[in-house]
């Protein structure tokens, strides 16, 4: 699949959700992640219902489980037929294995499987304090998608800020998806480490994941093709 931007739809409803896509003419479709708030308000049906207006889709999880209910929830999700999802690397190989297995349809086909390795949200000191990984931060992060590039995996999310350093440990082919992106001078939110498209494709990502950015502009549809000319060039 090529580069691309995702659009984090971090809406309660679907409503909310669609007048937002309504907004975009016919024949302009943007890749769209769906993440555990509209999945858990919703349903599988507004991924069906997104899917059949012609959207990508990424379907945002995070499963993490024993293998065999890992293998059995993916199996499921491919039915919905999503174009990417994503489990915790921390679930270990085994798991990553067998989600790849339940994700691939009888006809050999799957959506992308990407990795979490660690939570942005977790701390160099929770890490150490609650998590007991006296390891620095950044060796869990390169050591965790290492596995899930051994276990299979296409890629892992990840800060625009590791990307380069994942390719070099994985390969160039190890896809990165990385949230984290603002546009010059705009508004951060909670997001700490941040990167412009830009500097997001210079640094290698394969697909920036956006939200408020473009959701809470004022003028999404063109907040949004101002992120596919930064990062796309075109
Ligand atoms: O609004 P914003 O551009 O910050 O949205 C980023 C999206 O990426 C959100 O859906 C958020 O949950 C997700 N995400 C993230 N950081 C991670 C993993 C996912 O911001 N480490």
């Amino acid at each position: 699949m090529a580069k691309d931007v995702i659009i984090a739809l971090d809406f309660p409803t679907r409503e909310e959700t669609l007048s937002f896509l309504d907004q975009f003419p016919q024949d302009e479709k943007p890749f769209v992640k769906i993440g555990m708030e509209l999945f858990y308000a919703e349903g599988p049906q507004i991924v069906r219902e997104i899917k059949a207006r012609g959207h990508k889709i990424f379907l945002d999880l995070k499963l993490h489980d024993i293998p065999n209910t890992v293998k059995r929830a993916m199996a499921v999700l491919s039915q919905l037929d999503v174009d990417m999802t994503n489990l915790h690397a921390a679930g270990a190989s085994e798991m990553m294995r067998g989600a790849l297995e339940g994700l691939t349809r009888p006809d050999g086909t799957r959506p992308l499987l990407i990795a979490v390795t660690q939570l942005t949200s977790t701390s160099p000191e929770m890490l150490e304090k609650e998590l007991l990984i006296s390891r620095p931060m950044e060796e869990t992060v390169m050591s965790y998608a290492e596995n899930a590039s051994c276990s299979g995996l296409d890629g892992v999310v990840c800060s625009p800020l590791e990307a380069a350093k994942v390719k070099a440990c994985c390969g160039e082919s190890f896809l990165t998806v990385t949230p984290g992106v603002r546009f010059a001078g705009g508004e951060l939110g909670d997001q700490k480490r941040v990167m412009t498209p830009e500097k997001a494709r210079e640094s290698g990502c394969d697909y920036i994941v956006m939200g408020r950015p473009i959701t809470r502009d004022e003028a999404p549809v063109s907040a949004y093709r101002r992120a596919k000319q930064e990062f796309l060039h075109k």
